[in-house]
């Protein structure tokens, strides 16, 4: 029977630096912000609130699918179903929210965010109680937190945009994505100036790497489960 990581104790977990204790911590920031944002507040708070959500959400799920989902589906036996629905959820998430973004001022726009927060977090329940486990019983600690030094590197560069139009499972997701990530970064830096420029300079050469660190998760995890779990 799977555990829930949500209220185990980090040790337990592979410690702070484990893909586990990362995801988590990204989860928990996440709920707060959305629980400001259905606080309500000043139009022009909410409209700062709303875009650190949209970042937070996109570059966390793009590394998702780039680097996890493609592990847990070599590790695990029903990995290819689980890993389907939630990339389902991400999908869903990036068409609603792509929505939003087309029609700022849509009278439906408030209606159409609780529903992406509804799926956001159906998907944060998913992976905590569902898929997350599973690296932890395929895993040491040692793997955990290399797999979570990876899933950093990728979220870094990763775009912080929906794109429903790009695919949610490598490769086509990296060779689409990492592309479309300086685009996102530009527009969240803009405007254009010296500073910016050079900004987005660092970021395209980061992005560069964030395809090897995809790589290099594969590496750090191509040992084939252990018998018996951990
Ligand atoms: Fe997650
Ligand atoms: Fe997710």
């Amino acid at each position: 029977m799977t555990l829930s990581i949500t209220h185990r104790d980090p040790a337990a977990l592979g410690g702070d630096g484990s893909i586990l204790m990362r995801q988590r911590r990204d989860h928990a920031r996440l709920d707060t912000m959305m629980n400001r944002w259905l606080a309500g507040g000043p139009a022009d708070e909410l409209d700062a609130l709303w875009r650190d959500i949209v970042q937070l959400v996109f570059s966390h799920a793009f590394a998702e699918e780039t680097v996890l989902w493609p592990v847990l589906r070599r590790v695990a036996p029903d990995g290819g179903e689980l890993t389907g629905r939630v990339e389902e959820e991400h999908q869903a998430i990036n068409e609603l929210v792509a929505r939003v973004e087309k029609s700022p001022d849509d009278p439906r726009r408030a209606e159409w965010i609780r529903e992406a927060f509804t799926l956001i977090r159906q998907d944060i329940r998913d992976e905590e109680d569902e898929l997350l486990p599973l690296l932890r019983d395929a895993f040491d600690d040692r793997r955990l937190r290399r797999i979570g030094a990876a899933w950093e590197t990728v979220r870094a560069t990763a775009p912080t945009r929906p794109h429903p139009g790009v695919p949610r499972r490598p490769p086509g997701n990296a060779v689409r994505g990492v592309p479309l990530s300086l685009l996102d970064r530009l527009r969240d830096v803009a405007p254009v100036g010296g500073l910016t420029v050079r900004r987005v300079a660092f970021t395209a050469f980061a992005a560069a790497g964030a395809a090897g660190a995809a790589v290099a998760v594969f590496r750090a995890v191509r040992a084939p489960r252990r018998p018996g779990g951990r």
